[in-house]
């Protein structure tokens, strides 16, 4: 199949990716020249896993390419993806301009009849709108559009595996002819036959996924809906584990045991900072946003945001009661991606916890080993180390903003004997409290009993200067 996918972001180049290793001809555009010129050098600009190995492999076996001439793209497919952000405007809605453009783009440069398949997040009712722009940008003779929507599930740091790996596959089309021609794109992945480079092509026994085919403003609300779901999960357990610390209770063990319930499940049950990313905080606003338009009051949905909101004054708290002042204090922060396994930034809990923590006047120094570049050119007065240790050395306290797997496995003892302060606020529950605080740690998480925690520590503060060299 021929394929053209527009937009090169996260959702882009992992789809484009994706359809060419299961044998595809792809094309991929965007409005962006320095992303192609670097796609063109096989230099890919996000940090997801496997994807590097795959662009390159399928770049090199001409199943995959790249071009700054979006009409040159746009012809090359029988199929067009569309893959550009849909970005939150003031009003919480989803700024619709760029799939606008696109529509425009396609109506004008298309020769021959196109199918054209929405998988960028968007509101419902948005397909039936950009079936209408088609028709009314065309000109030419020839060109004749079918539009489909597909929603991408995909979550960042594990794309890969989740594209040719689903739990289900929603597909949305006009007419029997585009479903086949989709059932054909994903046929690999339905009947699992693909050479899995994610699992060296011996894929443990996964289910094959769901094939749902739904009516258009259903496949855009599944999304949605499916999203927003997420963000209400984790606020809740959030809740849960604020009020396991006034009563005592282990978060950890209580969403274990809730989470054993198969109506519930275990996932997405994690309490800690809370949810960020350019996914979750946008959809939340976006579906209020529909709700509210469609004259339904999701006041749910507002209060799981609140309550998401709330994590960072929560988490900044915990860290005033533990160091008092916070002004002039040396603070290690180890990790700033949104999640861990990837470089992403956008909505981290991390920028509002750093942010903060400057206006109050402490010094700041930050490690992740994806995310640096992109922070300092946010923050360029923190300081970013090569290393965790570096980031430990005489600070007045250490906080885990990202459950880097990485951090689980440091040396704390050594980490001990760096700080100025044993003092750790994780932010991500990632560390044993009890293994900590035998470490002699002061350590702090959400949910974990903390006030009977903290009654019971006693803390071994390491002087920054010796006798002699402090002044009077
Ligand atoms: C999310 C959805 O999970 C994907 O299914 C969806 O396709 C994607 O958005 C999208 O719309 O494109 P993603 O943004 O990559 O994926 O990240 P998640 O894994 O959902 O995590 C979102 C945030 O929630 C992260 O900040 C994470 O740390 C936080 N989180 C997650 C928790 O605080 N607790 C949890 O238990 C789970």
């Amino acid at each position: 199949m021929q394929i053209s996918v527009i937009g090169c972001g996260y959702v882009g180049l992992v789809t484009g990716t994706c359809l060419a290793e299961l044998g595809h001809h792809v094309v991929c555009t965007d409005n962006d020249p320095e992303r192609i010129a670097s796609l063109k050098a096989s230099v890919v600009p996000i940090y997801e896993p496997y994807l590097d190995a795959m662009l390159g492999a399928n770049c090199q076996a001409k199943r995959l390419s790249f071009t700054s001439d979006a009409g040159e793209a746009v012809r090359a497919g029988e199929v067009i993806f569309i893959c550009v952000g849909t970005p939150p405007l003031e009003t919480g809605d989803a700024d619709l301009s760029a799939i606008d453009n696109v529509a425009r783009l396609i109506a004008t440069e298309s020769v021959t009849p196109k199918l054209v398949v929405e998988k960028s997040t968007v509101p419902a009712q948005t397909g039936q709108q950009l079936k209408r722009a088609l028709g009314v940008y065309s000109g030419k003779a020839g060109a004749e559009f079918r539009v489909a929507s597909n929603p991408e599930f995909l979550r960042e740091g594990t794309a890969v595996e989740d594209f040719l790996h689903p739990d289900r596959i929603v597909l949305r089309v006009e007419d029997d002819a585009s479903e086949k021609q989709l059932r054909e794109i994903y046929r690999p992945v339905l009947e699992g036959r693909f050479r899995c480079p994610v699992h060296m092509g011996a894929c443990p026994s996964m289910q094959p996924p769901k094939l749902v085919v739904t009516t258009i403003n259903s496949a855009e609300l599944i999304k949605h809906a499916s999203n927003s779901f997420l963000a209400v999960k984790i606020s809740y357990a959030n809740m849960i584990a604020d009020l396991c610390e006034k009563v005592s209770a282990d978060i950890n063990e209580v969403t274990r045991a809730m989470g054993l319930d198969p109506r519930i499940g275990p996932r997405f049950l994690e309490a800690g900072l809370g949810f960020g990313g350019f996914c979750l905080p946008k959809d939340v606003q976006a579906f209020i946003r529909l709700a509210e338009r469609a004259g339904v009051d999701f006041s749910m949905l507002k209060e799981a945001e609140r309550v998401n909101k709330r994590r960072i004054d929560v988490f900044l708290e915990k860290i005033r009661r533990a160091l008092w002042v916070v002004k002039d204090k040396q603070v290690g922060v180890l990790g700033l991606a949104f999640k861990a396994n990837t470089d992403d930034i956008r909505f981290a809990p991390s920028l509002e916890v750093i942010r903060r923590l400057l206006a109050e006047g402490a010094q700041v120094r930050a490690y992740d080993q994806e995310a640096m570049d992109k922070t300092s050119v946010i923050f360029p007065q923190i300081q970013c180390c090569r290393e965790p240790y570096e980031v430990a050395r005489d600070v007045d306290a250490l906080l885990i903003l990202t459950e880097w797997e990485e951090f689980r496995q440091l040396d704390w003892e050594r980490i001990h004997g760096l700080m100025a302060r044993p003092l750790v606020v994780d932010g991500r529950n990632l560390l044993e409290p009890k293994a900590m605080m035998e470490r002699g740690f002061e350590y702090y998480g959400f949910g974990q009993g903390e006030e009977a925690v903290a009654a019971e520590f006693v803390p071994t503060l390491v002087p920054r200067f010796s006798a002699e060299g402090a002044s009077a």
